[in-house]
């Protein structure tokens, strides 16, 4: 028997025919639901940057710290795109910590991922998980999790931790929607791979990621701060994902690399 047959993880349907970014991130952040060809991506992504897991537990990180600086900002429902496979301090479990009757919708493309969210969250009655393409802006805002259990008429926190970069150039009017369906006093947080800095700047970095099922379109720092249009970002401004309100003894991360850009912007 295959790997792939063997694994009960593995939703009927799902295209394993090629490696995900789902999968492959899940290795590096040192989970178990990844295959074969996911890890050998993931390795050769390592041989040409070994810094390539770290810059994901420090994306990871400030995924957790900048959905408590929501919280301490009153929000208490969150949208959280491309959210990919349930790894520790997820949003709901970060967030329900601080008030069990936060509520968070999960939407990723990758049916591993959306299968063990769902498992994940099956007594929470707070917390779902959509299988949806985030670009289908429309589809994702008129889902029944997005309906029952996110109040759009009240401040939400929307979540686009790396997966701009997965998103083809012209990627605005994807933000755009979802800053238009969002009331003021909602807040949006983006980290972003850029060849602005040494990290990952490496052009065989993206050649790798040709042979998955997300290619990958780095940001300039301009073109990053523009997916923030509509929102005012909050101090530090754009920074990198470690120097964003780092934890109280962190040192200061080179941005160099540190790699991804990072930022929170309110909805005024
Ligand atoms: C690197 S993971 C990031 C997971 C999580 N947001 C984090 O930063 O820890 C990127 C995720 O985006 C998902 N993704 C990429 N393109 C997508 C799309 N168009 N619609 C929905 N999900 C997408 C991938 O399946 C993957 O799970």
């Amino acid at each position: 028997m295959s790997e792939q047959e063997e694994a009960d993880w593995i939703p009927p349907g799902a295209d394993l025919s090629r490696p995900s970014a789902a999968r492959i991130y899940d290795y590096l952040l040192g989970g178990a639901h990844n295959l074969a060809a996911d890890r050998a991506v993931a390795q050769r992504l390592e041989a040409i940057q070994p810094q390539v897991a770290t810059v994901a537990r420090r994306n990871r990180a400030f995924l957790r710290r900048a959905v408590r600086f929501m919280l301490g900002q009153g929000v208490r429902q969150f949208l959280d795109l491309g959210s990919g496979i349930p790894t520790v301090g997820n949003v709901h479990e970060v967030a329900q910590e601080v008030d069990p009757g936060a509520r968070v919708v999960y939407v990723d493309y990758e049916p591993v991922a959306v299968a063990h969210s769902r498992m994940l969250l099956k007594d929470n009655p707070n917390a779902a998980a959509l299988e949806a393409d985030v670009t289908d802006t429309a589809a994702v805002l008129t889902s029944e999790p997005v309906r029952t259990l996110l109040d759009l008429t009240e401040p939400v926190g929307l979540l686009a931790i790396t997966i701009g970069h997965y998103l083809p150039p012209d990627v605005r009017p994807v933000f755009a929607a979802y800053r238009d369906a969002v009331t003021s006093g909602s807040y949006l947080a983006i980290t972003h791979l850029t060849n602005d800095f040494a990290v990952l700047s490496d052009p065989r970095v993206a050649e790798t990621m040709r042979s998955t099922q997300d290619r990958i379109f780095p940001r300039t720092r301009d073109e990053v701060l523009a997916l923030f249009d509509g929102f005012e970002l909050v101090e530090p401004g754009l920074t990198t994902s470690a120097n964003w309100h780092p934890d109280r003894l962190a040192a200061v991360v080179d941005p160099e690399e540190d790699g991804l850009y990072a930022g929170v912007g309110f909805k005024p």
